[in-house]
């Protein structure tokens, strides 16, 4: 078996750049370079000043720090990279298609397609091809038929490597991965493609996490863990209206049912609803597959986390303007957080976006204040959403780095990411420069009822009885 020299990650995203530091940093004798198109993102990657970092991950920055420049590259040479490269990573993004066929559904593959029809242009020798991103079942097959294309005698096996991280946890995930899944071709040469590359991750991961499967399965799997974690979420966000209507504590009912060792503690949070790069994509592409092979059943089960997790953030809105006297118009409401979870800056499917726009169609002015993210991130998220347009998205927000300013005289506080520095405020000083009565909807049930109530805030959680 020919041992890996060079790696090339293409795409350098949330899972390219966090995956790629730390298979370097185990790796020290494997160069690798991460490209990508996007000029900026490179720039930000190579930037001495850590804290430029495209993206925010505990524990990141002191990676990139010791391997870039050793044995990590970040560039704009895509072609290069994958010339000299022995394995290439596609760690490209897969939206959901917003056009045509399968529209708001199937996973849009033209970026991996690109992707796939570069390599085969460029590449002069064999190449493992390694798919990162979350992919519908059956893309590898795509994949391969493109590079079988080239007609220049050069072989590429193709692997299924799924990254389970999660982001705001990226860098303990992959130190320390409960497995890594590889799916390959059941012949020799796939079996050889799997073995060379479940021995960088052997560096540092145990043996016997080192999964391998077949293609299908090893894709499969992947969404299938993250419907089944979202369905969790969802699940509990069900009872948690449940709870509000009839007086039970939903993080008690967690609490309770987490420790039926068949249940498990994990992924019970009630919170105003899922986001994230991954969930809604995954289920999503679940359906549309069970759809495409015809199978209504299936697809209509796993459609309803989605809708679920649809109606937790449209009633947490609701929950808002009937609270606030039935009108928001013109009233301040102040939201703390913006990503979809703590710790991370990315915003993707982040339930703020949701609940921000259905606001703000009730005319209230939105003022955000989020630790990571950037004005520009939270406009371009509304009007990705297309419902409302550019000009109308910028007169209803208004972002703010300090958050005391963010909820002076706000009629509304709505806690939407679970950032832990929110626990820390001078709740009293706020509560004074509040509109009254003052109200906070903690949708992620962080903060001190008890301690707020005394203050004199009229307090909504996610799941409690009130
Ligand atoms: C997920 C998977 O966990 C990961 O394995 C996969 O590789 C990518 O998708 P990620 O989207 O980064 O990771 O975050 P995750 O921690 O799974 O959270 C997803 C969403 O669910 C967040 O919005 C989070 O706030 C929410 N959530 C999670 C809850 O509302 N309640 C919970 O109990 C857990
Ligand atoms: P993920 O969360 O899956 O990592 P991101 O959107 O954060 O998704 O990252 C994907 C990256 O892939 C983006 O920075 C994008 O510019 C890059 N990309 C997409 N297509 C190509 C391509 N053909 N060549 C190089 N980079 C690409």
């Amino acid at each position: 078996m020919k041992s890996i020299k060079k790696i090339c990650c293409v795409g350098a995203g949330y899972v390219g750049g966090p995956t790629m530091a730390v298979i370097a940093q185990k790796n020290p004798h494997i160069q690798i370079t991460v490209v990508d198109i996007n000029q900026e993102r490179i720039n930000a990657w190579n930037d001495t000043d850590l804290r430029k970092l495209p993206v925010y991950e505990p524990g990141l920055d002191l990676i990139v720090a010791e391997a870039r420049g050793r044995n990590l590259f970040f560039d704009t040479n895509v072609d290069k990279a994958i010339d000299e490269a022995d394995l290439i990573f596609i760690s490209v993004n897969t939206p959901t298609k917003t056009y045509g066929k399968g529209k708001g559904m199937a996973a849009d593959l033209k970026y991996i397609e690109l992707c796939a029809r570069q390599i085969a242009r460029v590449a002069k020798t064999n190449k493992i091809v390694v798919e990162k991103s979350t992919l519908p079942v059956r893309t590898a097959q795509a994949i391969k038929r493109i590079l079988d294309q080239t007609g220049n005698g050069v072989e590429f096996q193709i692997l299924s490597n799924p990254e389970f991280l999660a982001e705001g946890t990226a860098i303990a995930d992959l130190m320390n991965p409960d497995r890594v899944l590889i799916g390959g071709a059941e012949t020799v040469e796939g079996q050889e493609a799997i073995e060379a590359l479940a021995s960088i991750y052997a560096a540092w991961v145990p043996q016997e996490r080192i999964l391998r499967t077949n293609v299908w399965s090893s894709e499969l799997s992947k969404l299938t863990a993250n419907a089944f974690l979202a369905q969790r979420v969802s699940s509990i966000n069900a009872i948690s209206e449940l709870c509000e209507v009839s007086g039970a504590d939903v993080s008690e009912v967690s609490r309770a049912i987490g420790t039926d060792s068949r249940i498990g503690s994990k992924f019970l949070k009630a919170s105003v609803g899922f986001g994230g790069s991954c969930f809604q994509k995954d289920i999503l592409n679940l359906v549309y597959i069970a759809k495409s092979y015809g199978l209504d059943a299936v697809a209509d089960y796993w459609e309803q986390v989605i809708i679920m997790n649809d109606h937790q953030k449209h009633r947490f809105a609701e929950k808002i303007v009937t609270t606030l006297f039935n009108t928001v118009n013109d009233k301040k409401i102040a939201f703390l957080g913006w990503a979809f979870k703590k710790d991370t800056n990315d915003t993707r499917e982040s339930a703020a976006i949701y609940v921000a726009n259905e606001l703000m169609e009730e005319e209230a002015q939105i003022h955000v204040y989020d630790p990571k993210v950037t004005h520009l991130q939270m406009l371009s998220d509304l009007d990705y959403l297309a419902t409302r347009t550019p000009e109308k998205n910028k007169k209803h927000l208004t972002t703010h780095t300090d958050p005391y300013t963010a909820l002076e005289a706000a009629h509304g506080i709505a806690i939407l990411t679970e950032w832990d520095e929110f626990k820390e405020y001078d709740w009293q000083r706020i509560y004074d420069n509040m509109q009254k009565p003052a109200f906070i909807f903690d949708g992620r049930d962080i903060l001190d009822h008890q301690a707020l109530e005394n203050i004199g805030f009229e307090v909504y959680t996610i799941g409690k009885g009130n």
